[in-house]
């Protein structure tokens, strides 16, 4: 399923057509747990890969990454009642990585994205809809990284083999400033719609291993996460 931000912008509109008659306040103390489904669109930008035949071999545009829809929890603590630290989890994100200038698979690798914000809530404290923004630190680290056999062929041919030449892929783990908007719509007194987002500084640099040679270059992956579920205060 592909979240966009029409489905976000017509949950909202319902949302608060159905939300304004009830009592909800965020207040310092409180605990929200949000859940739901999460789309992380990338991006990408990367560097040129360049393979070192003779002349070289140069794909100008490098690798684009495609997105993935997973299942989030995110729990806050209201430490205040306008200012609440949130922390990220979800399963496993897969992305597809495609070569631009070929037409070619190129992998795919897993990521996990856990993330700490601290959220402002301009309403805190009183009762209705209550928006939020923030900002934090992501870590993501990468694992199960595949080479597709489409890219072993096309390096086979590059290189000149009588067949597929076999690579490994790797990518680095990576920091970077997670930025955080969202708003919670009340049902009643304990739950709610919740759409948000973040926005996720995540800059990686692959390597590619054959026999022949490593080739590394650096991909910014740095997604949208768009966001549609529940939230539950107690
Ligand atoms: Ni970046």
């Amino acid at each position: 399923m592909k979240m966009n931000k029409t489905a976000l912008n017509v949950a909202l509109a319902t949302a608060m057509l159905a939300g304004p008659a009830v009592a909800m306040a965020y207040e310092q103390g409180d605990w929200i747990i949000r859940g739901g489904l999460a789309n992380v669109n990338p991006d990408a930008s990367s560097d040129a890969i360049s393979i070192p035949t003779s002349p070289p071999t140069v794909f100008e545009n490098g690798v684009d990454v495609k997105d993935d829809t997973q299942i989030f929890v995110t729990g806050t603590y209201m430490f205040a009642d306008n200012w609440g630290v949130e922390v990220l989890a979800s399963t496993p994100f897969e992305h597809d990585i495609v070569l631009n200038d070929a037409p070619v698979d190129a992998g795919s690798t897993k990521h996990l994205p856990p993330t700490v914000v601290v959220n402002w809530y301009p309403r805190g404290g009183q009762e209705g809809w209550q928006p939020y923004i923030g900002a934090g630190l992501n870590y993501t680290f990468f694992w199960d990284e595949q080479v597709d056999s489409q890219l072993e062929g096309a390096l086979g041919d590059i290189v000149g083999n009588d067949g597929p030449l076999p690579a490994d892929l790797s990518l680095d783990d990576s920091w970077g400033l997670a930025l955080r908007a969202g708003v919670d719509i009340p049902i009643n007194d304990n739950w709610a719609v919740s759409a948000s987002m973040y926005w996720i500084d995540i800059d990686t640099s692959a390597t590619v291993s054959t026999a022949v040679a490593d080739v590394d270059f650096d991909v910014e992956i740095d997604p949208f996460v768009y966001m549609l579920g529940v939230a539950y205060k107690f």
